[in-house]
């Protein structure tokens, strides 16, 4: 491929994407897409949704969703490949050559699948393997299948997914070690500074909470969330804490630091919530205005959204056709003869 080092990540498609998802993960890969100094890879993981939600409009809505958001958002995808893990057919083929390496207790360990049973013992369930499907328990295989299948040598992921990336890494290292080194064991990139939001109610912005922001409210709707976010009730005149402010974080994940000195001036001299919340719905709904037109207009065809990833796949598979040619001959899958 590309002597250029791999930067590699995915994003799962069920739900829509709000603003913590944007401070905290889709805007440090926008502009990491315009680094011409790596080769960056980022894909709609629908198989990976599969295994939360079963609902099949929503897995369309949402891919759908989520590929208009990014593309509004600037994403620049003549230099990022930007593709559909369904349109790579290597990845699930790939996927069950890795699981016949991986051990079954290197899986027993997977966070998400410990904290499954774990619910389960603790509700007095008598199978602790309750409601657990197999695309949970294999859900690190797929993971390491996305990453290895591309060599990824970074993948930017949130700290929730450290694990699966050493899961990757052992993977990687149990092939190489039984076929030859064909994967790169690949690096966790965990930014620190990536600002994490509050959400509505003051607990981290999260589906999980159902407190979320979406980036691309109509404005009606906009101004009523912010409206909805918990505050304390110092009256008006009364100097107030910005750093404990939900208001305030939100504010400054996306202002100047001249706008936010000015805004903590504001704090001390006792801002009414009322002027707070109007003054952050206007720079939000004034941030967002461009990006949401061309969302918007990205929903209506989606269409030129298709085509944006099909071509992304096609580059993708420039890569993973011939790679997963070499490493299904690697375990004896090949030609019983060449004339
Ligand atoms: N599991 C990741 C998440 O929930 C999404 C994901 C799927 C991913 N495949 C990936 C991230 C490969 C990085 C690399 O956030």
């Amino acid at each position: 491929m590309t002597s250029k080092s791999v930067v590699l990540t995915g994003i799962t498609t069920t739900g829509t994407p709000h603003l913590g998802n944007y401070v905290g993960a889709i805007r440090p890969a926008i502009e990491a897409s315009r680094r011409h100094d790596v080769a960056p890879f980022y894909f709609l993981a629908d198989y990976h949704a599969l295994i939360k939600c079963q609902d099949p409009e929503r897995v369309r809505q949402s891919t759908l969703e989520i590929a208009a958001t990014w593309l509004a958002l600037g994403l620049d995808t003549e230099n990022a490949v930007f593709y559909r893990q369904s349109d790579i057919p290597e990845i699930t083929e790939l996927a069950w050559i890795l699981s016949c390496v991986t051990a079954k207790g290197l899986m027993n360990r997977a966070h998400a699948y410990k904290a499954a049973v774990q619910a389960n013992e603790e509700s007095g369930e008598a199978d602790p393997d309750k409601g657990v499907t197999m695309g949970l328990f294999n859900y690190p295989i797929l993971m390491a299948a996305d990453i290895l299948l591309f060599n990824a040598q970074q993948v930017p992921v949130g700290k929730d997914q450290i694990q699966h990336l050493e899961m990757a890494r052992d993977i990687a290292g149990r092939f190489n070690h039984l076929y030859g080194e064909h994967f790169v064991l690949p690096e966790a990139v965990v930014s620190e500074e990536t600002a994490t939001l509050a959400g509505l109610d003051g607990r981290k912005m999260s589906k999980s909470y159902d407190n979320t922001i979406p980036i691309f409210l109509p404005d009606k709707q906009l101004r009523k969330l912010i409206l909805k976010i918990k505050t304390n009730s110092l009256e008006p005149g009364v100097p107030k804490d910005p750093d404990t402010c939900t208001l305030y974080g939100i504010y400054r994940a996306f202002a100047s630091k001249e706008e936010t000195a000015a805004i903590r001036r504001r704090y001390q001299e006792g801002i009414a919530w009322g002027e707070m919340k109007n003054i952050l719905f206007e720079y939000l709904n004034n941030h967002f205005r461009a990006a949401r037109e061309r969302y918007y207009a990205l929903l209506e065809s989606p269409e030129k959204i298709e085509a944006v990833l099909q071509e992304g796949a096609a580059r993708a598979r420039e890569h993973s056709v011939p790679f997963m040619k070499k490493i299904r001959s690697s375990v004896g899958i090949r030609p019983l003869h060449r004339p």
